[in-house]
């Protein structure tokens, strides 16, 4: 492990999920493991992806060794915030409540909804903080997010379809896999490592979630408490267990098939998300999101 270091040239971070273990188009520079307050991070690398740098993190590691439950997700954004990250991309693969998203489909989440219980996901132990977390994906990223992956949308390989979220609005028309979401697209956070039970599966489909997975929430909690602004594009691997119609329940071995695909998309849309981030931050020299400046106010201790 090595010192918390800071480089004032980051400012875009990419977290890989499962099946995301390697940078993908990165020209890795180094690589290393951060040693924070909150213990030792992921391996991290930084490099330059199409000419701008950054950082990248495999939330469960090269040979997927950290569980839901495990991965270092305190440390890991410790590390990025250290580093200066201001912009956080993630991607997490999920399974599916709704029968219009299919194994391949990309979805841009904005809402939450926690079931973890194993897991620290906050920096403020110590002194009382309550971030303002309604947003827990940043509005005005996610636009710029859904702009990137609509331009590319005719190269998506899988037949993959991609879901806004709701509160992107064009008037621009919108290519043929490309769908506009009326309600925000929430994703229902569980523990884990076991996949649901049929009855939570349909409970969540009542409760009108659209996806679940096992890790971005706590991710993006950790964000906001540093004010980096955190988007999150679902990769949908599975139907979960509830879609017995059509569907087996869901197991590792069909996710993992799935993967392959989805980590081509992925770094499709990673590409070309940096590319516009970084063309947007030399304009303006700083993106300022919402995020940035919320915890203002929200620590209460004297
Ligand atoms: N990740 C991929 N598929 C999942 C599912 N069905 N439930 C939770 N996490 C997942």
């Amino acid at each position: 492990p090595e010192p918390i270091i800071s480089d004032s040239s980051i400012s875009i971070a990419i977290i890989g999920g499962s099946g995301l273990y390697e940078a993908a188009g990165v020209e890795i520079e180094r690589e290393f493991i951060s040693k924070t307050p909150f213990g030792d991070s992921c391996p991290i690398i930084i490099g330059t992806l199409g000419g701008t740098r950054v950082a990248y993190i495999a939330r469960h590691a090269k040979g997927h060794v950290y569980t839901p439950t495990t991965c270092p997700y305190q440390a890991n954004i410790y590390a990025l915030k250290s580093l200066g990250v201001r912009h956080v991309l993630a991607f997490s693969a999920v399974g599916s409540l709704q029968k219009e998203m299919k194994p391949r489909d990309l979805v841009v989440i904005e809402q939450f909804y926690d079931r973890t219980r194993h897991r620290k996901d906050t920096f403020f132990t110590e002194i009382a903080a309550h971030a303002p977390f309604s947003n827990p994906t940043s509005p005005e990223q996610n636009d710029l997010l859904s702009k990137s992956i609509i331009s590319l949308a005719s190269q998506l390989i899988g037949d993959a379809s991609l879901f806004l979220p709701s509160s992107y609005s064009s008037d621009e028309s919108l290519p043929a896999n490309v769908f506009p979401r009326k309600e925000p697209s929430s994703y229902v956070c569980i523990e884990g490592p076991a996949f649901s039970t049929y009855t939570e599966s349909i409970t969540y489909r009542k409760l009108g979630f659209d996806i679940v997975g096992m890790t971005a929430l706590t991710e993006a909690k950790l964000c906001c408490e540093c004010e980096i602004a955190y988007s999150c594009v679902a990769l949908v691997t599975d139907y979960d267990c509830w879609y017995i119609e059509a569907h087996e329940a869901v197991t590792a071995a069909m996710v993992s098939q799935v993967q392959a695909v989805n980590g081509k998309n992925a770094a499709l849309i990673m590409k070309k998300w940096v590319s516009d981030m970084s063309e947007r931050i030399s304009e303006q020299s700083t993106l300022d999101f919402s995020v940035h400046g919320i915890m203002a106010g929200a620590i209460m201790t004297d």
